[in-house]
């Protein structure tokens, strides 16, 4: 089976096997079938966070669970329930009609609902873990769904309990063998938001601060931010109809004060960000174009030209890139930033 509309870099990789689950039902039936079960399984949402460098063996299941309803209402949130299969984007656009805000400023991120926890996905200032309520999983080993709560689900920056398979302690108790990560051991089938009632905008990122003042608005609207953030990531990022790539590349690296100090003594323009617990985290996109890389090409992947975090797909449908040459322009990149700054960067797509 293709992949390649199935992944945003438009890398031109196969599957063996590819089931589509449209329901939880559908998955239960899959599980319960052996000779599907006992094979290696590999989530599939919108494939905007991936990088394949080769053809995918464990049977890929391309999660389309549908459905957009709100749970619960309680004095402080409004609880929506969505399919992991429903595009993000849409759900935020959806939450919005329906007069529910505080999902506006991560309008337009790429991929389904159901990756959105896998990741924790953020921008401008907000993180999916502070919209959180809970989660619905399916365990592979016994096709039981069960319920994780934002603390089992060991949120970090782009990171969770769903992107390790080594032992996490947080999620005891959910009936699941304990201290064990989840990757490659179950799959998301429904998210919960808690959208507050005491709605108050997220304006701490610049670029949205910016706007703000550029316009004259004093107390923006949820859909307002909505359409600004829009505006942004569009001038800013490749849309992946168009160009492929996979959002950003490396995660924003943090360093100690004392590190941070020492490249400001050589680099006094360096973009920092002091972080709550006293680390001072780096724009990973600043650091790449510091080293000269921003809209170069190597064989058929690129750096964009308008934000060096971001590696493009610079070959064609017929004769695209391809995962190997992803990674080994991304090595190059990383190998020059550890050569000038001492600092390594870490990728933020999953490697297959
Ligand atoms: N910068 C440069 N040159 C570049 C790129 C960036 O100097 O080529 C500087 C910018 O001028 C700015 C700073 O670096 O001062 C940060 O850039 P930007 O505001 O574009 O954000 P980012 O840190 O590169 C992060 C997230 C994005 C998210 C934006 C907005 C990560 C890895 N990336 O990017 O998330 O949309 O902030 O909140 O945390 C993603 O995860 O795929 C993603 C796109």
């Amino acid at each position: 089976v293709p992949l390649q509309s199935c992944n945003t870099f438009g890398i031109a990789a196969r599957a063996h096997t590819l089931v589509r689950v449209r329901s939880a039902q559908d998955l239960q039936a899959l599980l319960a079938d052996h000779r599907l079960a006992r094979q290696p399984l590999f989530v599939l949402g919108g494939g905007s966070n991936i990088v394949l460098t080769g053809d995918v063996k464990p049977v890929v299941l391309k999660m389309e669970i549908k459905g957009l309803r709100l749970l619960e209402e309680t004095d402080k949130a409004w609880i929506v329930e969505a399919g992991a299969g429903e595009v993000w984007h849409d759900a935020v656009a959806w939450t919005l009609a329906q007069g529910y805000p505080g999902l506006e400023n991560l309008a337009l991120i790429p991929g389904t609902v159901g990756a959105a926890p896998v990741q924790n996905i953020g921008a401008y200032g907000v993180e999916l873990q502070d919209r959180f309520h809970s989660l619905v999983a399916v365990d592979f080993a016994t096709g039981r769904p069960f319920t994780l709560d934002a603390a089992q689900c060991a949120f970090g920056y782009r990171d969770s309990v769903f992107k390790h398979a080594a032992p996490l302690a947080e999620h005891e108790g959910a009936g699941l063998p304990r201290g064990m990560g989840l990757a490659g051991r179950a799959v998301i089938t429904h998210v919960r938001l808690a959208l507050p009632k005491a709605w108050r905008p997220e304006l701490g990122y610049l670029d949205l601060e910016r706007r703000r003042q550029e316009l004259g608005v004093q107390q923006p609207t949820a859909q307002q931010i909505f359409d600004w953030v829009c505006e942004i990531r569009r001038a800013k990022l490749p849309d992946p109809a168009v160009l492929g790539n996979a959002g950003s590349f490396f995660k924003n690296p943090t360093v100690t004060p004392e590190q941070c100090q020492d490249i400001i003594a050589r680099d006094p323009k360096i973009v920092h960000y002091p972080m709550a617990d006293g680390s001072i985290k780096l724009a990973a996109g600043w650091l790449i174009d510091a080293c000269g890389w921003k809209g170069k090409t190597v064989g058929r992947a690129g750096v964009y030209e308008k934000q060096a975090l971001v590696l493009v797909n610079r070959g064609t449908r017929e004769d695209s890139v391809t995962g190997g040459e992803v990674m080994t322009l991304a090595r190059a990149i990383q190998t020059s930033v550890y050569e000038r700054f001492g600092i390594r960067l870490e990728p933020e797509p999953v490697v297959v």
